[in-house]
């Protein structure tokens, strides 16, 4: 009789579900979020935590996660909710060692050190809490399969498990995954897909500033990112980046150049360095870490062939002070104001920000949200931005340079210190 029940149960489900329904009568349902304890971590989860949603947090070994995930387990505990961090890589004592440097003292945060998937799911069914922390993936096991915690059929099936546990159960789980050398989270691409959000934390561990990056975020916009600085007392937020990441500049330095990038819905200022020096080996070195190489060798090759002629034999370094990552065009100019800066050793003018990407015969070219990285510059006191002409043209701004080719771009950087 019962399974007779759930049966017809189960055909009427079946079939409400095959109806489809009109876009524009889709539910719009309101999401209740909770903060993490973090201003500028909640505006990368697209305003704080969702119950019931599963964030993966990567990142290489000691970059920072299991210091940033307790101290936010802490603050959301501090509001009266239940929280639940995991642990299979660490020890009570070494868990205990950490909490007692981040000043963690609340009631209503819980500690399971365990791998066992099922542990930890009966462990939160007993507690009842708002957020669970595993710590970490690659450590998680269920004991029904053979294979090793680590590999991917038990990354897979434990993935799947704390998925519909947090889906079931509306609580919000949070993933640490360790990174390989490449930089992706270890084990199948699918637990990328499986989740909700994906995060990265940037920057090395042994750099004063670390970043957290949104590569995929199905409650938010993506490319978000937020800054923290590593202190004794663990990660403290940098509610302006921009300055933060030109505060050891001297503008007196040939090859330094400010540009704008945008991440997410942020723009940022960042200064670019660059060093062009003798090459004292056959073929001359490129090196960079923090911006793409082939975009580099792009510039290199432009500025050999448009402005500064014997530039492609030499050594060129260039580099973002802060480890801030950036990927975009938007940067091109700078980059290579920065380096015929130091090719020439004269300094770029104080005032002035740089933002366009380069053609490949040297042409300027636009940039996305020109408007709003120009207004951060202004915000951060630069009084003259270098744009691409046609950007400058609808505008009868005076702070505004327009430059249609890369050899205007250098004349005007580099004029008031000739
Ligand atoms: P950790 O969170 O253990 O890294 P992950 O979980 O990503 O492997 O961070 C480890 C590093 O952070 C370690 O090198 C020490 C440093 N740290 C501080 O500088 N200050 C602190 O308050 C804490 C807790 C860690
Ligand atoms: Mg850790």
């Amino acid at each position: 009789m019962i399974q007779e029940d759930t049966g017809k149960r189960e055909e009427s489900r079946r079939r409400k579900e095959v109806d489809p329904i009109p876009f524009i009568e889709l539910p719009e349902s309101v999401l209740s979020r909770f903060s993490s304890g973090f201003e500028e971590f909640d505006r990368v989860l697209g305003g704080g935590f969702v119950p019931g949603s599963v964030v993966l947090l990567g990142g290489e070994p000691g970059v920072g996660k299991s210091t940033l995930l307790l101290k936010s387990a802490d603050l959301v505990s501090a509001s009266g909710k239940r929280v639940l961090y995991t642990s299979g890589e660490e020890s009570q004592s070494q868990v205990a060692l950490r909490s007692k440097r981040l000043g963690v003292k609340n009631p209503n945060l819980f500690f399971l050190g365990s791998q066992n998937v099922n542990d930890i799911i009966d462990a939160a069914l007993k507690i009842k809490p708002c957020l669970v922390i595993v710590d970490s993936i690659q450590t998680a096991e269920d004991e029904s399969l053979p294979s090793l915690p680590g590999t991917p059929a038990q990354i897979r099936a434990c993935a799947t498990k704390l998925l519909e546990f947090a889906k079931e159960n509306d609580v919000t789980v949070v993933l640490v995954g360790h990174t390989v050398k490449t930089g992706d989270i270890a084990g199948p691409r699918l637990l990328e897909h499986l989740v909700d959000t994906v995060l990265y934390f940037e920057g090395e561990k042994t750099n004063l500033h670390r970043i957290i990056r949104a590569q995929k975020n199905r409650f938010g916009p993506t490319y978000e990112v937020c800054v923290f600085r590593m202190e004794d007392e663990g990660l403290q937020e940098v509610k302006n980046p921009s300055q933060e990441f030109l505060s050891e500049r001297n503008p007196e330095n040939p090859g330094s150049c400010v540009s704008v990038c945008l991440s997410g819905t942020q723009p940022i200022c960042i200064e670019v360095e660059a060093l062009v020096a003798p090459s004292v080996y056959g073929a001359p070195r490129r090196i960079c870490t923090e911006l793409d190489q082939n975009r580099v060798s792009l510039v290199l090759a432009v500025l050999a062939r448009n402005v500064a002629a014997g530039l492609e034999t030499k050594d060129a370094f260039l580099k973002i002070p802060g480890g801030f990552k950036v990927s975009e065009p938007a940067v091109d100019l700078a980059c290579a104001v920065a380096l015929v800066s130091s090719y020439r050793q004269i300094p770029v003018a104080d005032d002035l920000v740089v933002i366009g990407e380069l053609g490949l015969s040297g042409e300027v070219r636009m940039a996305p949200r020109l408007e709003d990285r120009v207004k951060e510059a202004f915000r951060m006191g630069f009084s003259r931005a270098l744009v691409p002409e046609r950007f400058a043209r609808g505008e009868s701004r005076k702070n505004l340079v327009g430059v249609r080719t890369v050899e205007e771009a250098v004349r005007h950087a580099l004029s008031n210190r000739d």
